[in-house]
């Protein structure tokens, strides 16, 4: 009896974490894989940059954290700020992979909801300057 209701419990945990990564990768697929591509390498050439093994590297400048969750195709997706921040986090690990600081915390839904809360007038901007800051952290190793 308690070796079959082990069983049950190792089932459900498997089934658990299964419906966790398989919502996140569907909504990749349902809201930004149109733009970006499924393995995340976008189309450079028509604007759309390349978030493969790249896109962690914002995660190391002040302010580069919020910038990825204010981009107009996070922002404005149907999801919650929960879903967001699960999905956010996804795009993290499996697309941005070594890119990624070994430090990272998930993104929770509380940070997602005060950065959609103030997002800057000026996002193409804010590109910019986040990638020159990068640009100096390197340069100053
Ligand atoms: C309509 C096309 C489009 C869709 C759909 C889209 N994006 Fe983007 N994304 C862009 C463009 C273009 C940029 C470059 C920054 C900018 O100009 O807004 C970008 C930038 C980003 C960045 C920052 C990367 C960088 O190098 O600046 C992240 C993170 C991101 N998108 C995540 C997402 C996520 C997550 C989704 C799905 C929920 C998504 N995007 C959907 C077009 C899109």
């Amino acid at each position: 009896m308690l070796h079959r209701c082990l069983l049950l419990l190792a089932a459900c945990a498997l089934v658990g974490n299964a419906a966790a990564t398989g919502s996140e990768q569907k909504n990749y697929r349902l809201y930004c894989m149109g733009c970006h591509q499924a393995d995340g390498t976008g189309s450079p050439a028509n604007g759309i940059p390349s978030m493969r093994d790249e896109v962690g590297h914002f995660l190391r400048v002040p302010g580069g954290r919020a910038y990825l969750s204010q981009v107009p195709g996070t922002l404005h997706t149907p999801l919650s700020d929960g879903e967001t921040a699960a999905l956010l986090s996804w795009v993290m690990v499996n697309i941005g992979r070594g890119s990624v600081p070994a430090d990272f915390q998930p993104y929770t839904a509380a940070e997602v909801k005060s950065y959609r809360a103030s997002v800057p007038d000026d996002i193409p901007g804010l590109r910019v300057k986040l990638l020159q800051e990068l640009e100096q952290q390197l340069l100053a190793r």
